[in-house]
């Protein structure tokens, strides 16, 4: 359990050190939620400039997945709680930093280290909690992965890297002759070089959901649960690209979708904010995966909740209270990079904002790609389907340009 902490003062002797372990967009509004409340925030990436580097008292740059500099940068900052905000992380370090009481890690060590492999959490929910999933199984090599889609799983399916995110490595199978495609792909999207995958049997959803759902403590020191209204979201290539909230749900779905994260979110432990991946059909709700920190397409409550999902995670982990009501209808879209350059610039910014009840946010990567996240237009509207209007419309006006055009 984390400890609860007095606030002190930033870069004096009482301040309250938090380190993010990932610095994007993300990670930025994480600190610039914990500097509003008077946090000294040390932001941690693997590249220089890196969006949260350009808001954090203290910016470095590591290989997070090297024990030894993670633990020595650790070391060094002592910082009070440690906040992982990607995947790729030495989280056997992570182990033992919370082990030694160095620090508190968010949510708990073993949640990052669960997590940040398919495997782990998908056996975690589907064999020990018995939650419902899709089938599934794992493989090493292209023959077993052909044996266990002939014996078990079937087509469509879907073939991902054990370790990986953002869809990367992922492809839907519809046929025999697409498995070695399918394995090959997986071999080159995966984030260590694990040779192993999982394959799912494809669910025909009629929609998916992130269940934002928060651990924070009441006043007596107990640990609540609290749960964001749904948001849905649409996703290309396992990437998401357009999200608003509130999803409507039947009372049944929404039951079940909660009772499904409160399970996996109170097995996990510690206190902060899980994004838990679901998909409906009907009164039918599938677990899918869950990441314990905030969620990309979260970024639609920076528009449509009293606290965003960055406030919510900010307060939860310094044993501060939260409030997860709705604001608004709204929505968020991404604006992708378009271009394959260094330093690029945004034009069409004026005409963005014009369009009603809408905002941006540039994240300031210091380089694009063409399908790099580099920004993304928020608005607000009378029902979601307003708002999931203006915020594409706002997103389609504005045009990354070459530096110096
Ligand atoms: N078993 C499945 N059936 C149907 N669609 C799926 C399945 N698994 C993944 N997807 C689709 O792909 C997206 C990305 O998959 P996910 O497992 O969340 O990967 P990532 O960790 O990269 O986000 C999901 O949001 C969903 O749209
Ligand atoms: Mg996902």
């Amino acid at each position: 359990m984390s400890k609860r902490f007095v606030i002190g003062t930033p870069l004096s002797a009482s301040a309250t050190r938090v380190m993010l372990l990932g610095s994007g967009e993300l990670g930025k509004e994480v600190i610039i939620a914990l500097q509003r409340l008077g946090v000294e925030t040390i932001a941690v990436d693997r590249y220089p400039n890196a969006p949260g580097h350009q808001v954090a008292h203290r910016a470095h740059v590591i290989n997070m997945a090297d024990g030894t500099a993670l633990r020595e940068l650790i070391e060094r900052e002592q910082p009070h709680i440690i906040v992982p905000e990607i995947e790729a992380i030495a989280t056997g370090t992570l182990l033992e930093i919370e082990s030694e009481d160095l620090a508190s890690v968010i949510p708990t060590a073993r949640a990052a280290q669960l997590t940040m492999n398919r495997e782990g959490i998908r056996c975690l929910a589907a064999e020990s909690l018995g939650l419902p999933t899709s089938t599934y199984a794992f493989a090493n090599n292209l023959d077993e992965l052909r044996a266990v889609i002939e014996s078990d799983i079937g087509y469509p399916c879907i073939v991902k890297p054990v370790m990986s995110s953002s869809g990367k490595g992922q492809s839907k199978v519809d046929s025999k002759a697409e498995v070695e495609a399918a394995w090959n792909y997986a071999a080159s999207g995966s984030r260590v070089d694990q040779g192993r995958v999982i394959v799912e049997g494809f669910v025909c959803f009629d929609y998916e959901i992130t269940l934002l759902t928060v651990r924070s403590m009441n006043v007596d020191g107990q640990v609540e649960t609290h749960f964001c209204e749904p948001i849905g979201h649409v996703q290309i290539h396992g990437d998401y690209v357009e999200s608003w909230q509130p999803q409507p749900m039947s009372s049944v779905a929404l039951q079940c979708a909660r009772d499904i994260a409160r399970r996996i979110t109170s097995n996990l432990g510690g206190l902060g904010i899980f994004g838990v991946e679901l998909f409906v059909k009907n009164d039918e709700v599938w677990f899918s995966e869950v990441s314990p920190r905030p969620h990309d397409t979260g970024m639609v409550t920076m528009c449509s909740q009293v606290q965003n999902e960055f406030e919510l995670h900010a307060r939860a982990i310094l044993g501060l209270p939260v409030n997860t009501a709705l604001r608004a209808p709204g929505a968020s879209a991404v604006i992708y990079g378009q271009l394959e350059e260094k330093g690029i610039a945004f034009t069409g910014i004026g005409e963005a904002l014009r369009v009603p009840q809408s905002d941006l946010r540039l994240f300031g990567k210091p380089e694009s790609f063409v399908r790099r996240r580099m920004g993304v237009a928020l608005a607000n509207g009378i029902d979601t389907s307003e708002a999931r209007i203006r915020a594409k419309l706002a997103a389609s006006r504005v045009v990354p340009i070459k530096p110096g055009n």
